[in-house]
C-alpha cells in the first residue's frame, strides 16, 4: 500500500474566512493534497463543449486538476473522459490536442483501447508461436483505461473522478443552472482559443475571478470608458457552500456622480486623457432580456463562464505546480449571429485573452502577490470587504464570493 500523503500544516486564523493565510499559495504538500482530495474529489469539473467534439471518435485532450485526460465521443454518441494514461506502463496515449481516431493505441506496446477506454487488445498477448506473451490468467477486464463519470449541461462537459460527487445539477445549484441556461439558450459556436502561462498558484486567479471589488479599480481599461464600475447596478450571488457564484451588473445604469469616479485623482484607474483612436471596439448591443451586461459565473473549482458585453467566454484554469498555471480560454458567439455581431465580439474579444485590454492585468496580479508573499507565509490576506460572511450582495464593493471559494475550499479540503 502507498503511504497516504502526509496532512498539510495549514492552519487558518479564523473559523470564518475573512483571513486567508498565505502559505497555501506556496505550500507544496498542499499542492499534492488538492490533486487528490480536491481535483480527485467530489467536484465536476469543465473538461469541453460537445461541438469541440461533434463526430464518432472526436478526441481531445485536457486535464482535471493537473491530471492529463481526453474526452471522447464514441459509437453510440456517447462523451467519455479517460485519464490519457496506458494501463500498461503508463504512458500517454494522446500527445496532441485533438482530432479523431477510431481507437486508442498506445504507442509505446501498442496495447489497444476502444473509444469508451476498455482494453480491446494486447500485442503479442500469446507470445510468439506461443513462446513469450502473457500469463494465461491475464485478465483483459482489469487493464482498462480510468474512467471518470461525465455529465453535461447545455453542452458543456463535466468530469468527476469521484462516486460521491452529487448530479451535475445539484453541484451546481438551482440559480447557477438558470444563469448557464440563460447564457446557453441558443447553440454556440467558438470562435477561437487560446491559453496564456501565469506565474501564480491556480488559487490566486480564482480569488481574481471571484473578487467583484476590483473591476474598476485594477482595470483602468473599464472604469476610463465606463465599461463597468461600481456604480452601475449589480450584485453577486453565491451558491453551493460559496463555491459557485455570479458576479453581475448593467451598464446602463451608472450613477457615478458625486463618487470617486467623478473626483479628478482619486482613483489610480481612472484615466481623463486616455481615448480611442478606433472607438469601433465599444459597440455593443443588448443581447439579454435581463439587461445585464457584465457576468462573470466561477464554478468550483476551476470552471468560468463569461459574458463582457457581447464577449463571450470559457476559461478553465488548469494547475502547473504550486506557483504556476496555465489559463485555457474558449471564445464563443451563437451560431445564428450575423456576420456584424460576429464581427462585433471579434473586436470585443480583445478587452479579454493573454493580451486582453482588461485581462491582461488580471494574468499579472496573481503573479505581483505570488512575489511579495515569498517570505511571509505567516501572514494573512484580509477578506473583510461587504462583511465576513458568505452571503449574496446587493453590491460588488464585496469580497464576498472569495470567501465564498474558500470556504468551499476548505471544506472540500478539510482545512
Ligand atoms: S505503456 Fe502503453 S502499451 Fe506499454
Ligand atoms: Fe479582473
Amino acid at each position: 500500500m502507498s503511504e497516504p500523503i502526509p496532512a498539510a500544516t495549514v492552519t487558518w486564523p479564523t473559523k470564518d474566512s475573512s483571513r486567508v493565510p498565505f502559505q497555501v499559495f506556496v505550500d507544496q504538500d498542499l499542492y499534492e493534497r488538492e490533486q487528490t482530495t480536491l481535483f480527485r474529489g467530489p467536484v465536476w469539473n469543465f473538461v469541453g463543449v460537445d461541438i469541440e467534439i461533434p463526430n464518432a471518435g472526436d478526441y481531445k485532450t485536457t486535464f482535471v486538476g493537473d491530471t492529463p485526460v481526453v474526452v471522447v465521443r464514441d459509437h453510440d454518441g456517447k462523451i467519455n473522459c479517460v485519464v490519457n494514461r496506458c494501463a500498461h506502463r503508463g504512458a500517454t496515449l494522446c500527445f496532441d490536442s485533438g482530432g479523431n481516431k477510431e481507437d486508442f493505441t498506445c504507442a509505446y506496446h501498442n496495447w489497444r483501447y476502444d473509444l469508451s477506454g476498455t482494453l480491446k487488445s494486447v500485442a503479442f498477448q500469446q507470445g510468439v508461436r506461443r513462446v513469450g506473451g502473457m500469463p494465461p490468467d491475464f485478465d483483459m477486464c482489469k487493464h482498462n483505461l480510468t474512467k471518470l463519470r461525465v455529465e453535461t449541461i447545455c453542452g458543456i462537459v463535466f468530469a468527476t473522478f469521484s462516486d460521491d460527487t452529487p448530479p451535475l445539477e445539484t453541484y451546481l445549484g438551482p440559480r447557477m443552472v438558470h444563469h448557464i441556461r440563460r447564457t446557453f439558450s441558443r447553440p454556440i459556436e467558438i470562435l477561437g482559443t487560446s491559453s496564456q502561462v501565469l506565474h501564480s498558484n491556480w488559487k490566486l486567479y480564482i480569488e481574481n475571478v471571484k473578487d467583484s471589488y476590483h473591476a474598476s479599480l485594477l482595470h483602468t481599461f473599464f472604469t476610463t470608458f465606463k465599461l463597468n464600475r461600481l456604480t452601475m447596478e449589480g450584485g453577486v450571488l453565491t451558491e453551493s457552500n460559496g463555491g459557485n457564484h455570479i458576479s453581475w451588473s448593467k451598464r446602463d445604469t451608472d450613477k457615478a456622480e458625486g463618487t470617486s469616479y467623478e473626483k479628478s485623482g482619486e482613483l489610480r484607474a481612472m484615466m481623463d486623457d486616455f481615448s480611442l483612436a478606433d472607438p469601433s471596439l465599444l459597440k455593443v448591443w443588448g443581447e439579454f432580456d435581463d439587461g445585464i451586461t457584465h457576468a462573470i459565473q466561477a464554478i468550483f473549482p476551476t470552471f468560468v463562464v463569461q459574458q463582457v458585453q457581447n464577449s463571450l467566454a470559457l476559461r478553465l484554469l488548469v494547475p502547473r505546480g504550486v506557483d504556476k498555471s496555465e489559463l485555457f480560454w474558449i471564445m464563443i458567439g451563437y451560431a445564428d449571429d450575423t456576420p456584424e455581431q460576429r464581427d462585433m465580439r471579434l473586436r470585443q474579444s480583445n478587452l479579454v485573452g493573454p493580451a486582453g485590454l482588461v485581462s491582461m492585468e488580471d494574468g499579472i496580479i496573481g503573479e505581483f502577490v505570488q512575489r511579495a508573499i515569498k517570505r511571509d507565509t505567516d501572514k494573512n490576506a484580509v477578506l473583510e470587504m461587504g462583511g465576513r460572511d458568505v452571503e449574496d450582495q446587493q453590491s460588488r464593493v464585496s469580497e464576498a464570493a472569495v470567501r465564498g471559494f474558500w470556504q468551499a475550499y476548505r471544506g472540500v479540503m478539510g482545512l
